[in-house]
């Protein structure tokens, strides 16, 4: 899936407040073991709820070029396994992109299974260490050089020649994924004896680890753990699949909405798809959360968190036991009565990004004061009035974009800008839209841009335009006046004479917009409105009082987080009069016809050019000479003349002018 927002960065309006519902996607790291064991297994597996992210597109990318079967239904994917073997003998070239839950497991079954394999990754993965899995995998007897730094992807796989005698050990203090991939690995060499792994130096991020246990356990894997040192897998162990499996929803990114609960939610949350009783370990971010203040209720698959005590409490935590969520901690902190420390977070400074620099740094442009050390992180709260407008760069790393828009809760009013929003879709391809259905702010804080301007001024080009660099909704409100004109024909109403008919027409028009597709019920009438009959028609209709009352309701329905961008005739005279920024776009009558000419001709309607102009010129008339919301300009609009302009001026015009207006 794509995130929505791929634009280059998203302005979150200062939010208030938050209620609803949430569905959680599904979790990453259960996902992509899911993936991986399934491959490894006997039979098909049905995976359901799986998430869909950039991570597990990487996995299943790479078990489509293993061989396996894979169907893709939704979220729903069948895997077909290979039973333990791989069967093809070509070299195989993997990209890992910057998966860590794919290339750390997917190089340990690799290595163990043999072959002639090459696995890359983008830039930051060839920087993520993995030398203490290689060197555990070395001793085992696997083949495997490192195809640029010592320690570090790309890596090359040949075929091992396993010696299975000794115990393995691996580093257990870098990452757990080092021993995940192992324990997901060595039962495919576990046919004749026990295989014993064990972990030198503390093992930190130990519910990773019951993470793997719990699912290998479901595919039939039995391993004997003695503390968080020895792990034996027995002898004859052999994956099987377990026919259906579900994948709980992600206890990481329930984090965010537990945070919001506590910030700014009154009546409660709900939170769907992962409960108190999860095997995630970072469903224990919600201890933290409630040692902060949120008060949280749970049930089987759900939870639900409203704020408790605030401002939320400062706390001191070692945070081995949730690395991922604790991030989400740190912005909490900024709203807590005192300062907030995260310990024993070593490893944040090799996942996506150096996460403890990352989350200080930001921090800091918010106005925080943090203090930083290798393992640790600490930040003083925040008061009202020493926020910050900041533009949070994110680093390619989701989590820091998913912790920094709940900063737009910040009690100053202040709008937050999350650069590369697009990033979150490593593991939550619709958060920030998750976000807005959840999140609310008085309707004055959202940001409007209206552009209102005569008929072919070229409005919709530019405004659609600008909505899509800022990822705001847009509104065509004269296509709803089309829509209008033409439904009330279709009822075989009398656009002179039946205002009181088309007005209660108008008032429940069930138009629904769909990307750039209108339809009006179960007709799409995109082309259709888009005559120049209909939009002689439209501006008769628009001359009528009760319909133009009748279509204010739905024109501000479109006004919706993050912002909108709408262009009509009135929005910045009467529908949005407060919309910070207004422009007034026109063009000479001439350029005017000759543009629609070239849009009418290349959609196959013939017509004259005369003829054209002198239609507009009609239009520009009534619309402009009507006693109700005739077509002026706003007082404080920006006129924009673009008969010389190309349309990518235009749009740096109006962005220019909207950055302009930005705190
Ligand atoms: O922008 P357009 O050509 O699609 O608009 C069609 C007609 O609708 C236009 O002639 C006038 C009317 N209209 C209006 O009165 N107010 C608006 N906000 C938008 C359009």
């Amino acid at each position: 899936m794509q995130a929505m927002f791929s634009t280059p960065f998203l302005d979150l309006p200062p939010l208030q407040s938050a209620a609803g519902t949430v569905t959680l996607p599904g979790s990453k790291s259960i996902s992509n073991r899911v993936l991986l064991l399934s491959a490894l297994s006997q039979g098909t597996t049905v995976v359901h709820d799986l998430l869909d992210s950039d991570d597990t597109r990487v996995m299943l990318q790479a078990l489509r070029q293993l061989g396996c079967g894979v169907v893709v239904e939704g979220t729903t994917v069948h895997i077909e396994g290979l039973g333990g073997t791989l069967e093809h003998s070509q070299a195989i070239e993997f990209f890992m992109g910057n998966a860590g839950t794919a290339m750390r497991p997917l190089t340990a079954a690799l290595a163990v299974l043999g072959g002639d394999f090459t696995l890359k990754g983008v830039a930051r993965m060839h920087e993520r260490p993995i030398g203490d899995l290689v060197d555990a995998l070395r001793l085992l007897g696997c083949d495997i050089d490192y195809l640029g730094n010592e320690g570090f992807p790309p890596l090359r796989i040949g075929k091992p020649q396993l010696t299975l005698d000794a115990p393995i050990q691996v580093r257990g203090d870098v990452s757990s994924q080092f021993l995940t991939a192992l324990l997901m690995a060595l039962p495919l060499a576990a046919q004749q004896r026990d295989i014993v792994i064990e972990v030198v130096g503390e093992l930190i991020s130990k519910p990773y680890i019951d993470i793997t246990l719990n699912l290998l356990a479901r595919f039939g894997i039995v391993v004997r753990r003695e503390g968080w040192q020895r792990f034996t897998i027995a002898a004859g162990s052999r994956y099987q699949s377990p026919g259906d499996i579900h994948v709980e929803a992600d206890a990481s990114s329930a984090s965010y909405f537990i945070a919001l609960g506590a910030l700014a939610c009154e009546q409660g949350i709900r939170i769907q798809g992962v409960g108190a009783d999860s095997i995630q370990g970072d469903i224990r971010f919600m201890d933290a959360a409630a040692q902060m203040g949120a008060a949280i209720t749970s049930g089987p698959n759900w939870l639900e968190v409203k704020r408790g005590a605030w401002p939320l409490r400062g706390i001191t935590l070692d945070c081995n036991h949730i690395p991922d969520a604790a991030m989400t901690l740190a912005v909490m902190a900024l709203y807590a009565d005192a300062p907030t420390t995260l310990n024993n977070i070593a490893s944040w400074r090799v996942k996506e990004t150096d996460r403890i620099a990352a989350m200080a740094t930001e921090c800091r442009k918010l106005g925080a004061t943090v203090e930083e050390g290798a393992d640790w992180l600490r930040i003083h709260p925040l008061r009202a009035g020493a926020w910050k407008t900041a533009s949070i760069h994110t680093y390619d790393d989701h989590r820091v974009a998913m912790c920094f828009s709940l900063a737009a809760f910040n009690p100053d009013g202040l709008r937050v800008r999350i650069e590369d929003p697009k990033c979150v879709a490593k593991t939550f391809p619709d958060y920030f839209e998750a976000l807005f259905s959840v999140a609310h702010t008085d309707a004055a804080h959202i940001p409007v841009i209206c552009i209102d301007g005569p008929t072919a001024s070229g409005k919709g080009t530019l405004a659609s335009s600008v909505a899509q660099q800022l990822g705001y909704y847009y509104l065509d409100s004269g296509a709803l006046y089309r829509v209008t004109a033409y439904a009330a024909l279709q009822k075989g109403l009398d656009l002179a004479n039946d205002e009181t008919q088309i007005a209660a027409l108008a008032r429940h028009l069930p138009v629904r917009f769909e990307g750039d597709q209108i339809w009006l019920e179960n007709e799409n009438v995109s082309e259709r409105i888009r005559t120049e009959e209909t939009g002689m028609n439209a501006s008769k209709v628009s001359v009528l009082k009760d319909v133009r009352a009748a279509l204010v309701e739905l024109q501000h329905s479109f006004c919706k987080l993050p912002g909108l961008v709408a262009d009509g005739r009135d929005m910045g005279t009467v529908i949005f009069p407060h919309a910070p920024l207004k422009v007034f776009l026109t063009a000479s009558a001439t350029e005017r016809a000759e543009r629609r000419h070239k849009q009418l001709i290349s959609k196959g309607f013939s017509i004259k050019l005369d003829d054209l102009r002198a239609d507009l010129e009609a239009r520009d008339a009534r619309d402009s000479n009507r006693s109700v919301a005739p077509l002026t300009a706003a007082q404080d609009a920006m006129p924009l003349d673009n008969s010389e302009l190309s349309i990518e001026k235009s749009v740096q015009q109006v962005l220019t002018w909207w950055q302009s207006k930005q705190p």
